[in-house]
């Protein structure tokens, strides 16, 4: 009797001539269109199966693998995964493995393009034209704070954190970073940062950018407290995870000039998004697009390929992923990591 092939599910519809690419090894079950699963819908789609590409839309947890007897490999598309319980997978032996690297400079591209335009006020600027409310060039109008010469704060000074360090340079902005571990001196020399404590970063930075992952230790790191630590003119832009910042205590610091502007691509309760930032002028709101460039989402996948493939034990790099999520790397430098984004 032939054996049966092992079967993976795709939780989301991704790129389907990359995605083609596990029908040579594996049964494929797709999920055919852009689908919002619950705890029960992941559990009953992991019973079924030995291996499962999923996206950061899919919590997976301790209950939701109870039941995955055959379950042997989970391959995120995303370098954070904080959507995992790495702990429960661990424990049941199940590999899990995320998408680093192909996403950096995308990432560090939007986060720049983001600070920028919280400084600049770009889409307040953009919605007041479109309203109809120019009434001709307008010398005091719309005034913003410039980047160039400014002083940078990165928090979590990552893959993605020193991207945007890298493009500070060309803005000869001075680059303060905080991060669990200080970066060896020569990356330091390398990217012409300084490490300062949190505090102090606060105080400094005319552009704060938060790259660091979300744990229960970073969870609204940036609470009230801290957001008055910083300069009432300073920008604050988080591309990691959105339970970093307390984001009620944000609003009420920009909506009463303790902060200037924010840029905001991730939400505590995404996709929902707090009513009184929606409400606000001087903040930029994107839908979590930070590594959305058509060739990184392309390159993500196609490592998640690779990972399930390999992880599951066939094709040539069988056994070894390209990018597992392992213990270790909780405590190294990366931008995202679980238990921090
Ligand atoms: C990631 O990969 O963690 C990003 O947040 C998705 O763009």
């Amino acid at each position: 009797m032939a054996e049966s092939r092992p079967k993976v599910w795709v939780s989301q519809p991704l790129f389907d001539d990359i995605v083609e690419r596990l029908h040579a090894h594996f049964d494929v079950v797709q999920v055919p269109d852009v689908s919002e699963h619950d705890a029960a819908a992941i559990a009953a789609a992991l019973r079924e199966v030995d291996g499962a590409l999923v996206t950061l839309n899919e919590r997976i947890g301790r209950d939701e693998i109870a039941d995955a007897a055959k379950l042997r490999a989970i391959a995120n598309v995303g370098v954070g995964y904080n959507n995992l319980d790495i702990d429960a997978l661990q424990a049941r032996g199940i590999v899990a493995t995320n998408t680093p690297d192909v996403l950096t400079e995308t990432t560090a591209d939007f986060g720049f393009a983001l600070m920028m335009a919280a400084a600049r006020r770009v889409t307040e600027a953009e919605r007041h034209l479109r309203a109809g409310q120019w009434q001709g060039w307008n010398f005091k109008g719309l005034l913003g704070a410039d980047l160039h010469g400014s002083t940078l704060g990165i928090l979590g000074m990552g893959r993605i954190g020193q991207g945007i360090a890298k493009r500070a340079s060309g803005f000869d902005m001075r680059v303060l970073y905080h991060n669990r571990s200080r970066l060896p001196a020569e990356v330091e020399r390398a990217f012409n940062a300084t490490y300062v404590d949190f505090d102090t970063l606060l105080a400094q930075a005319d552009h704060l950018v938060l790259v660091l992952p979300y744990s229960a230790a970073s969870h609204h790191i940036v609470d009230a407290a801290a957001l008055a630590k910083m300069q009432p003119t300073a920008t604050l832009t988080n591309i990691a995870r959105g339970g970093i910042v307390d984001e009620a205590a944000l609003a009420d610091a920009l909506a009463n000039g303790r902060l200037a502007s924010a840029a905001l691509d991730v939400f505590e309760g995404e996709p929902a998004v707090d009513p009184c930032l929606l409400a606000l002028d001087n903040i930029v709101l994107t839908p979590h697009i930070a590594s959305g460039s058509l060739a990184t989402r392309r390159a993500m996948v196609a490592l998640a390929v690779d990972n399930l493939i390999a992880a599951l034990g066939v094709g040539p790099d069988a056994g070894r992923p390209p990018s597992p999520i392992a213990p270790a790397k909780q405590d190294d430098n990366d931008a995202k990591r679980p238990g921090t984004a």
